[in-house]
């Protein structure tokens, strides 16, 4: 079946109708765009579960502060068609702003325990504007399961919650990330790094796996392991460390006292390079 592009979303409404009348199971990757391959694992992962995939790509401003990069976001809908239909996706969701934030919006989705730690602390409202995408693309695209990458770990954290919360009937999968083959995570935002910033870019992960190799062999104070991270990223002073915390994976909770990292524990961090935030994480400790 080729890939069909919908804009409005009353097509898209009378498409899932469709679907739904032939019972097929419908499983949905919402994304912003300039896709690779980490977005393309989200898709594959998504035929493997469904009969049906519906893709959206919208580059949404309310989760853009007002000094990001909304402006500068790549975009490049005819190079994403070209890899959807290569993925073998059913459905191009790609709607205009004006559909999803009428005249007189004024309604958000939110979530203030989670909102203002970590990445949410750094990016005041970034979540609420994520939140409230998302159900509304739920809403439209009324998926049996939709796909999430754990690049964005606490994305995705907030938007099971947000499912658990207000019963979306919805299924949220967590992915794996993909990485360069330098150990880069892979982002639209790489697209942004100049040649000489993209070689220094995976010293982010390097980081990372030092944490991880240090708990392996026996290490449990949070402040040391932060403290490799830390020691590694300054060897490259082009690097502007935004956050570097370790947390549990469950509900991204510190760690606090003599215990340690006492319970499956995430890294996470973001950093800017050049005029790129990076994010990405990494998950150790026992399961
Ligand atoms: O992860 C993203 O690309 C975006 O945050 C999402 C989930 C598509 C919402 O705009």
């Amino acid at each position: 079946m080729p890939l069909s592009t919908i804009i409005a979303p009353m097509d898209l409404r009378a498409q899932i109708l469709e679907w739904r009348l032939e019972r097929k199971k419908i499983a949905f990757v919402p994304t912003m765009g300039a896709l690779h391959m980490g977005h393309i694992s989200l898709v594959e992962a998504a035929r493997k579960q469904a009969d049906r995939v519906v893709v959206s790509i919208f580059v949404n401003p309310m989760q853009f502060g007002p000094k990001e990069d909304f402006g500068n976001y790549p975009r490049m809908l005819a190079q994403d068609i070209a890899k959807l239909e290569a993925a073998g996706v059913d459905a191009l969701f790609a709607p205009i702003a004006a559909d999803i934030y009428p005249e007189g919006f004024q309604t958000f989705v939110s979530n203030n325990a989670i909102n203002n730690i970590l990445d949410g602390r750094s990016r005041p409202g970034h979540f609420d504007g994520v939140l409230t995408v998302v159900s509304k693309l739920f809403n439209l695209v009324q998926p049996d399961c939709a796909f999430f990458g754990k690049k964005d770990y606490q994305q995705l954290k907030v938007i099971s919650n947000m499912v658990r919360d207000l019963s979306f009937p919805i299924e949220i999968v967590g992915c794996d990330t993909m990485r360069e083959e330098d150990g880069l995570a892979m982002s639209s935002r790489n697209l942004r790094l100049t040649p000489a910033e993209r070689q220094l870019a995976p010293k982010i992960y390097q980081g990372l796996s030092l944490i991880a190799e240090a708990y392996k062999a026996g290490e449990r104070d949070f402040i040391k392991l932060t403290d490799l991270f830390k020691e590694e990223l300054a060897q490259v002073q082009e690097f502007r460390l935004d956050s570097i915390d370790i947390r549990t994976q469950d509900r991204l909770a510190a760690f606090e006292g003599d215990g340690g990292v006492d319970k499956p524990a995430v890294a996470l961090v973001a950093a800017h390079l050049g005029s790129v935030r990076l994010i990405d994480n990494l998950e150790f400790g026992a399961q």
